[in-house]
């Protein structure tokens, strides 16, 4: 009997089904097999091949022998007769050696006391498990980083690095510079940066100090950047120190300095004084009144001479500044029981004592108008007095510079007429101690230029005719040619100006045509009689003179605060040259100061309501940036009536 066709069929598949199943099973080994045998491979690979490039740097001494110098490899100490020779050397090395290379770094490092690298050269004592890969070693002079510039020094005396350019122009964009420091052995790095001007955010520019001749992470101090104008300083933790500074290709800054000095951890500042901050002072700064220190260490514990005045807080101040104005002890304690009149008691300018209760009650009680001309109410006065603001319709009013404060205090207004002046539109991005100012940030200044001789001297925009400098700015170089220069029609020296005695030190100009005014184009406003600027207010001085005395003109405008001084005080500072149609402003610590080539230009106080007023022009000086030399300048409130005359303004 023969089976159906159907279950020939049947019978005729069930082999091969078997045979596909135990290829498929093979197959499936095979993968597996390769995936592993691939697992393994990248294992290594990853293990063994990939590799991590450390950066070693060290010094070889060696005495008596300088042929190390001779082939450039080193560099000597001098002085001792020993040569010392820095190197960097970079292993790559397979990442599972890492241990390896750290255990044979150390055997370089020779015990305490001892020399090591006789023979000059770098001494690996290797581990069995250390397998190098490539080791570049470089000598110091050939020692330049692909993109970076760098400097190398041995610290031995104090120096000073600066971005290029310091002070008289700003970096460069794209700036990758980068100092080496390198103290003897046993010895510490102390940097002191004395201005640090940057950009803001330190993704931009920067400056990364390192604790190590390399630049490496672990070894960051720390990263500066913005806007420091003290003390900062920065002390290494070893003889080495790497100063990176990087700018990026938008804006830039002013730029930094800082000293640079070497010493030992035991005798920090031989010879001088230890401030807290790590900063080393002369001793005769000790004491003086003066915060040199910046953390004000060198003035506690003090014993005040017969000079000096002594603060609450201990500190010790020169006795002429009790009582000026200025809260010069830090807690005000010089300021305090300056007061003859009792407590309860106002104490009026003519020296009389009235009861606090009548200060601003619209009532002249002292009889000189000054319990009245300091109020914040704008009360409407029986009498005007020489401390109280004028209104167009001659009553008086008791508000503190009351005009263009952005309030209406006059009951005519006029005390907010004609203020189109004294604020900056727009602001985009020789003064000594300075800082470079962003374009239309003072767009009341000027550059005076006489033909031929480029800049001379500053002055401020008054209107879109009128331009006001100082007198000897026509004086000293006042040429019958320049006067008649074609932008200039005409100039009106104050007729009383005294070139011996500097007093009336004022001049106006008035140009042909009108200028057009805009963002960098603007006037200042110009303050009444009666505003006052009282000492201790803060002022800005901007100008392209000299960044230091007997030094050249800056090419970017330079901006720089300074602080009203009191006139009794200047007076007695300046040897009574000042007159009362002077105003002295500054830093009585020195450092700070408008000098030659300032002359004519403003010192500019904001107002209450965000205006500027040109409380100054730039008259004169005992040298420039001196401890207790103020510079001294033209008072301009005794100049209101005299610019109206003569200019309408
Ligand atoms: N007379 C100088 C000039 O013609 C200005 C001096 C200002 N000096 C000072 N120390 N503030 O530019």
């Amino acid at each position: 009997q023969f089976l159906p066709a159907s279950d020939s069929k049947h019978l005729e598949k069930k082999p091969g089904r078997r045979k596909k199943l135990w290829i498929g099973v093979g197959l499936v080994l095979a993968a597996a097999a390769v995936a592993l045998l691939t697992g393994l491979l990248v294992w290594h690979f990853h293990c063994e091949l990939i590799s991590i490039t450390f950066i070693h740097t060290g010094s070889v001494v060696r005495s008596g022998c300088l042929s190390l110098c001779s082939e450039g490899e080193g560099s000597s100490d001098g002085g001792s007769g020993s040569i010392v020779a820095y190197y960097q050397s970079e292993f790559d090395v397979p990442v599972p050696q890492q241990t390896s290379l750290d255990e044979a770094i150390e055997s370089l490092d020779p015990p305490e006391g001892s020399q090591q690298g006789r023979h000059g050269r770098v001494m690996l004592r290797p581990t069995d498990a250390l397998n190098v890969n490539s080791v570049i070693s470089r000598g110091l002079r050939t020692f330049i980083f692909s993109e970076r510039e760098s400097f190398n020094i041995h610290v031995k005396e104090a120096g000073i690095v600066q971005s290029p350019g310091f002070p008289d122009s700003s970096y460069q964009p794209n700036v990758y510079l980068q100092w080496r420091l390198r103290a003897d052995p046993r010895h510490r790095v102390r940097l002191d940066f004395h201005t640090l001007i940057l950009e803001d955010d330190c993704q931009q520019d920067f400056i990364k100090i390192y604790d190590s001749l390399a630049p490496i992470e672990n070894r960051a101090l720390t990263e500066l950047c913005g806007r420091k104008l003290k003390s900062t300083v920065i002390t290494s933790l070893s003889n080495s120190m790497t100063i990176k500074f990087n700018s990026d290709s938008s804006y830039v800054d002013q730029g930094f300095t800082a000293e640079y000095e070497a010493f030992v951890p035991t005798n920090p500042c031989p010879g001088r004084f230890q401030c807290t901050n790590n900063l080393c002072i002369n001793k005769t700064l000790q004491c003086d009144g003066w915060n040199d220190c910046g953390d004000g260490t060198d003035e506690d514990n003090c014993t005040c001479d017969a000079s000096q005045m002594k603060c609450k807080n201990g500190r010790c101040k020169p006795k002429f500044w009790e009582c000026d104005g200025a809260d010069d002890c830090g807690d005000n304690t010089d300021e305090e029981n300056c007061v003859k009149c009792k407590t309860g008691e106002f104490s009026c300018r003519n020296g009389r004592c009235v009861p606090e209760k009548l200060k601003c009650n619209g009532e002249d009680d002292c009889s000189d108008g000054s319990d009245e001309s300091k109020c914040e109410k704008s009360l409407v006065l029986q009498q005007c007095s020489e401390f109280t603001f004028h209104c167009k319709s001659g009553r008086c009013i008791s508000k503190l510079n009351p005009e263009c404060d952005g309030e209406q205090d006059c009951e005519d207004g006029s005390d907010e007429d004609n203020c189109q002046c004294g604020s900056r539109p727009y602001r985009s991005s020789r003064i000594v101690g300075g800082q470079a100012s962003r374009e239309g940030e003072w767009p009341w200044q000027v550059s005076l230029h006489i033909k031929g001789t480029g800049h001379v001297c500053g002055a401020s925009v008054l209107s879109r005719q009128w331009v006001l400098t100082a007198a000897h700015c026509l004086f000293e170089y006042q040429t019958n040619e320049w006067t008649m220069r074609k932008n200039i029609k005409r100039i009106i020296a104050h007729p009383d100006y005294n070139p011996l005695t500097y007093n009336n030190d004022i001049a106006l100009m008035e140009l042909d045509t009108e200028v057009t005014l805009n963002q960098n184009i603007w006037p200042i406003c110009l303050p009444s009689p009666t505003y006052d600027f009282p000492a201790g207010q803060e002022a800005w001085i901007t100008g392209w003179g000299a960044t230091r005395e007997g030094g050249v003109t800056a090419t970017i405008l330079q901006k720089a605060e300074v602080r009203i001084i009191n006139s009794t005080v200047c007076k007695s500072l300046m040897n009574d040259e000042v007159s009362d149609r002077m105003l002295c402003a500054g830093v009585l610590k020195g450092g700070v100061d408008a000098c030659q080539g300032d002359s004519g230009g403003p010192l500019s106080v904001t107002g209450p309501g965000g205006r500027v007023f040109l409380a100054g022009v730039v008259s004169w000086g005992d040298g420039c940036a001196r401890r207790n030399k103020p510079g001294v300048y033209t008072r301009i409130t005794k100049y209101r009536s005299w610019i109206k005359e003569m200019s309408g303004v």
